[in-house]
């Protein structure tokens, strides 16, 4: 076979970290990626079901497929990702045009499973949860993601059920990948040009393997030569262990920005999320950072109007971004998920809805243009990651994860450069490069 497949990503770095995988299997069975629709004979969707209208936006990118394909041959259809675990039973009734439907914890059957298609042009849909045979797959094929920043997926699954969120029902229960298999992953993406090495996982901080937990993966990790930074998302505030803690004492490598999503600012609403954690004890962990290091900094996850949300907890919210002075985060409206806890609450209104979740943003967004003007005239060091579209300015991240463009090199990418911080806006720092530095870790 010599075909080309395209693959569109929605949702989190966990689906992306998939969807460079599932590039990897395929190319076994002769399919090459291309970054054009029309060039595809195999169209995959990677899709996320976190939020609402998860399951429209799928059926309306179908429909965007079948306009460009209308009068050329109908690619093949697979719908992987978290939409596909959640609704597999209705979408191959449903339309017509998807030919597969692949679950996150299923993908290292794809090769089987297009094949079986060709042979037997039967529809199918693969969706149980086999973590174990999924990892040991990808053990057995290379990451061919080629990357300065490469993710590496160490952790998958859910056991803690908040009442809002849909990840236990989509990608299963808790599994923490061998501890042996992560390092030879993180070996081959540092022979293979990986500067920075992003552990990922639901829990990632739940990690366990053998008695191994996160810390040891970071610091073992970090032994590598070539890798320059390490860095790990997301994290659950109750998993942030005393030795994880303990590492930002010992490493070289961890980045000083610790995104520790807190969702709400009140006890009485983490309560009835259920998210097994009070403010007092975020604050701890906060504290104790804060302690080890005063240059690390925190971001977070938070879901405004939560059902039972009053004025007070909104209040508390408020008052927790201003205490931590979170440098960058991501907030939305709760948005009721299928099969869950809080599937069928009463919903705050709209309007009040929306007021809060402006106030909030406008404090996020003032407190990361603040931290970003506070870097105005000072240099910083940054990992440069590729050049910019038209090529004639470099692009890299700063140790806090920002996008810093600077007036850098092809030969700088993949080094980690100095950089004079001249202007900036809420999401990028522009500057001039002063020269390459070792690493130096704030
Ligand atoms: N495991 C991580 C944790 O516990 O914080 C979060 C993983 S989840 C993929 C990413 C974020 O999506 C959550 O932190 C939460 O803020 C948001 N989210 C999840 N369900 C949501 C819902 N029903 N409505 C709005 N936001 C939601
Ligand atoms: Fe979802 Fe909660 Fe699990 Fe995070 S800890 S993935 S928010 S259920
Ligand atoms: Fe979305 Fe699934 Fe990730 S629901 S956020 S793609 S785990």
């Amino acid at each position: 076979m010599n075909q080309k497949i395209f693959i569109k990503t929605f949702g989190c770095q966990m689906n992306e970290y998939d969807s460079n995988r599932i590039y990897d299997s395929v190319k076994k069975i002769g399919y090459e990626k291309t970054k054009n629709y029309e060039d595809a004979n195999c169209y995959l969707l990677n899709t996320c079901h976190i939020r609402d209208k998860a399951k429209e936006k799928v059926y309306h990118e179908i429909g965007r497929v079948k306009k460009i394909f209308r009068t050329k041959q109908k690619p093949l259809v697979i719908i992987a990702g978290c939409v596909a675990q959640a609704e597999h039973q209705e979408m191959l009734k449903r339309e017509p045009y998807i030919d597969l439907v692949i679950g996150p914890q299923s993908y290292h059957k794809i090769n089987d499973t297009i094949l079986n298609y060709f042979e037997k042009k039967k529809k199918i849909e693969e969706t149980e949860f086999d973590a174990i045979s999924k990892f040991q797959y990808l053990s057995k094929i290379k990451n061919k993601a080629r990357k300065v920043s490469s993710f590496l997926t160490i952790q998958e699954g859910c056991d803690k059920f908040c009442h809002f969120c849909v990840v236990p029902y989509t990608r299963g229960p808790e599994y923490s990948r061998l501890f042996n298999q992560i390092i030879d992953e993180a070996k081959y993406l540092a022979d293979s040009g990986a500067k920075e090495i992003i552990l990922l996982g639901q829990n990632v901080n739940a990690y366990e393997n053998e008695g191994y937990k996160l810390s040891n993966l970071i610091l073992e990790i970090e032994k590598l030569t070539e890798i320059k930074r390490v860095r790990y998302t997301t994290s659950h505030p109750k998993d942030m262990s005393e030795d994880l803690i303990d590492v930002y004492k010992n490493s070289k490598k961890l980045m000083p920005l610790v995104h520790l999503p807190v969702q709400s600012g009140s006890n009485r609403v983490l309560k009835l999320m259920n998210r097994k954690h009070t403010i007092s004890e975020y604050l701890k962990i906060f504290d104790k950072l804060k302690k080890i290091n005063p240059n690390i900094e925190f971001s977070s996850d938070f879901i405004i109007a939560y059902p039972g949300e009053k004025e007070e907890d909104f209040k508390d919210t408020f008052n927790l971004i201003k205490r931590v002075n979170f440098i960058n985060s991501y907030s939305f409206v709760f948005s009721p998920r299928p099969g869950t806890v809080a599937e069928n609450l009463d919903l705050i209104d709209n309007k009040v809805s929306m007021e809060r979740l402006e106030k909030i943003q406008n404090i996020l967004f003032e407190n990361q243009i603040q931290m970003n003007k506070s870097l105005e005239n000072k240099t910083i060091d940054v990992l440069v990651e590729n050049l910019t579209d038209d090529k004639s300015k470099a692009f890299g991240r700063s140790e806090y994860m920002t996008s810093v463009i600077f007036d850098g090199k092809e030969t700088d990418i993949g080094k980690i450069v100095q950089v004079r911080v001249k202007d900036s806006n809420r999401n990028t720092l522009f500057g001039e490069i002063i020269t390459n530095s070792d690493q130096k870790v704030a």
